[in-house]
């Protein structure tokens, strides 16, 4: 098969843990002798240095024509103060909707090799496995009207939370859809005791619930949901949510798989005629420009993105569980960075993905 990949590495930590996913990439192609046709855009803050805008035409265009993106992290301190427009995370924002990728899934695990790395009680977060989908072109990160206006005791911001039917129930599908193949039960996200765009989510999700009678479908608000993945993670299976609270809950959900550079994520939209879905993939973390350029931070959140993109954009599944199962295999032998407290000597960057890529060929020579 041929994979057509564009790499947007971004700023910050996002080029280094980008580069160990490439590795990772490279060796996967090897071993179950697919082609590999690579290319590279801009994004986010390099990309306003480099051309002015954080989108530029040319990456949405690349972005259009691949079958696939891998994105590593947006964000330099330098536009801390710069107007939202002209800020690298508007960059993020805008390919997510350029490729109307709605829903971000976010699987977080508590792996055992990794059940000292989180601060919570090892009984509590053993055998937490769920799943955030995360409606991601709408809400609050999208609505208008917005904006910064008048000024003195004039002075007013204004952010609009909209959601339309048909937004709220292509997410909710993809949910049910993805529970029905895992412990079928969703757990939707809202704070419907407040805000009317809930109510109409709550009543939307509940509807489509109907069209998936294996799946058990029940309700929580925002701020309960946020205690409760503390208290009870297990009890969670799919967790849906809207854009804000899902960016919100997934942080929090990091703590449980011992840290944020952990996390995979896969932001897909609809099929295309081939069957492969349309797809953005990116870890959860950002681009941690206090670690930047050191080698040390932990490339598994994107190399767990590399083996996401294998499974939903080619349907290759195989591939995609060598890839799990060498991530697997680097965490049991203890290789991984410092965000994860290991008892020896911390690894870097570069060597755990140089882990990954061992483990994966140990693989292949079995296999
Ligand atoms: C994430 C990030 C982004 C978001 C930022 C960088 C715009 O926090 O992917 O979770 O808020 O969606
Ligand atoms: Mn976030």
């Amino acid at each position: 098969m041929n994979l057509n990949i564009l790499l947007l590495p971004g700023d910050g930590i996002g080029v280094e843990v980008t580069r160990e996913a490439v590795k990772v990439l490279r060796q996967v192609a090897s071993a179950f002798k697919h082609e590999l046709t690579l290319s590279e855009g801009l994004l986010g803050g390099i990309a306003i240095q480099k051309t002015g805008v954080p989108f530029p035409d040319e990456t949405r265009e690349l972005a259009l024509k691949t079958d696939a993106t891998l994105l590593g992290a947006v964000g330099l301190p330098e536009f801390d103060n710069a107007p939202p427009e002209k800020r690298p995370e508007r960059g993020l924002l805008g390919i997510r909707k350029a490729l109307g990728v709605y829903a971000n899934l976010r699987p977080v695990r508590s792996y055992k090799a990794l059940i000292n790395s989180s601060p919570l009680k090892n009984e509590l977060v053993d055998g937490t496995d769920m799943i955030i989908v995360r409606e991601l072109t709408g809400g609050l990160y999208y609505g208008t009207p917005r904006g910064i206006s008048g000024s003195g005791a004039e002075e007013r911001a204004v952010n609009t939370m909209i959601y339309t039917r048909p937004e709220i129930e292509r997410v909710a599908h993809m949910a049910f859809q993805l529970a029905g193949k895992r412990r079928k039960k969703v757990t939707s996200v809202d704070k419907s005791n407040v805000l009317e765009n809930s109510q109409l989510w709550r009543r939307v999700v509940t509807e489509i619930a109907a069209r998936y009678p294996d799946v058990t479908l029940d309700h929580i608000l925002v701020d309960n949901c946020a205690m409760q993945l503390v208290l009870q993670p297990r009890r969670f299976d799919v967790v849906l949510t809207e854009n804000m609270f899902g960016d919100i809950l997934s942080d929090e959900g990091a703590v449980l798989a011992g840290s944020i550079g952990m996390l995979p994520s896969a932001s897909i939209g609809d099929k295309r005629p081939s069957g492969a879905w349309v797809g953005l993939y990116e870890p959860v973390h950002g681009s941690a420009p206090d670690i930047a350029g050191k080698n040390k931070a932990n490339p598994l959140g994107a190399i767990g993105s590399v083996a996401a993109l294998l499974e939903y954009s080619f349907g290759l599944t195989e591939e995609a569980r060598a890839v799990y199962g060498a991530i697997e295999n680097v965490l049991n032998a203890g290789r991984v960075t410092a965000d994860l407290k290991p008892a020896g000597t911390p690894a870097s960057t570069s060597e755990v993905g140089d882990a990954v890529c061992e483990a994966l060929s140990a693989h292949a020579a079995i296999a």
